[in-house]
């Protein structure tokens, strides 16, 4: 079948809403994308007012202008309430699932295999059919329950991919972090893109302005 990938984004409680905001908005860009399946659980909601001041609750247009800010025609929003929307079945075709910022409540909940909302149903069934969950985890410190969670997941063949910065592409902002770091993410979904800060080797300090 020759279409455009379908990415599912899970939104939960963890400190970060930025990066998914931003990875949001380089999927809704990016050519590549037919279309995103994103699902916000109640703490995800909470924390991306609380961070970014933005309301992403409910399930219309609106949540799109909030985190894009326009209009996505590639964006379905589902309820993490939702437990019949199309991500919780295998017979949807979706290529991969997002979940950031992951905390650690549904981190144990995935590892464990407890689905108590979408966001948990949409990653069982992503495992179940052997494709690609990317979980990008923010907590700090890690107790022996976190890294055994993480451990297990990665045994199963999930990407972990801790929300760290990265300094080595001498960053100016905020903004150029959170890019780094989302280009990184599009590189493991196979989605290409402009990236302007590959590492290609030490440069002069004086070309590091
Ligand atoms: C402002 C704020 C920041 C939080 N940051 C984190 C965090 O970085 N990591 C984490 O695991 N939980 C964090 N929490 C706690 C989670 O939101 C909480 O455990 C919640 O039950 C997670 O639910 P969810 O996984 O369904 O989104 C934070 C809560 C708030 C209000």
């Amino acid at each position: 079948m020759n279409r455009g990938k379908r990415i599912t984004i899970g939104v939960t409680g963890a400190s970060g809403a930025i990066y998914a905001q931003r990875l949001l908005q380089w999927l809704d860009a990016s050519p590549e994308v037919e279309r995103i399946d994103l699902v916000v659980t109640q703490a995800g909601v909470r924390v991306a007012n609380e961070e970014l001041g933005l309301n992403l609750a409910g399930t219309d247009g609106r949540v799109a202008r909030e985190l894009i800010g326009r209009d996505s025609e590639k964006i379905v929003p589902h309820s993490a309430n939702d437990i019949g929307a199309t991500i919780a079945s295998g017979s949807y075709l979706s290529d991969a699932m997002v979940i950031l910022p992951c905390s650690m409540g549904s981190l144990g909940a995935i590892a464990s295999g407890v689905t108590r909302d979408l966001v948990h149903r949409a990653a069982d069934v992503i495992l179940k059919e052997r494709r690609l969950l990317i979980i990008v985890p923010r907590e700090t410190p890690l107790n022996e329950i976190h890294l055994e969670n993480m451990l297990k997941l990665a045994r199963m063949g999930v990407r972990i991919v801790p929300a760290m910065p990265s300094f080595y592409h001498f960053p100016k902002s905020i903004d150029d972090l959170i890019d780094h770091f989302c280009h990184r993410l599009l590189d493991h979904l196979g989605i290409s893109h402009e990236q302007l800060t590959r590492w290609e080797g030490s440069r002069p300090a004086r070309q590091r302005g």
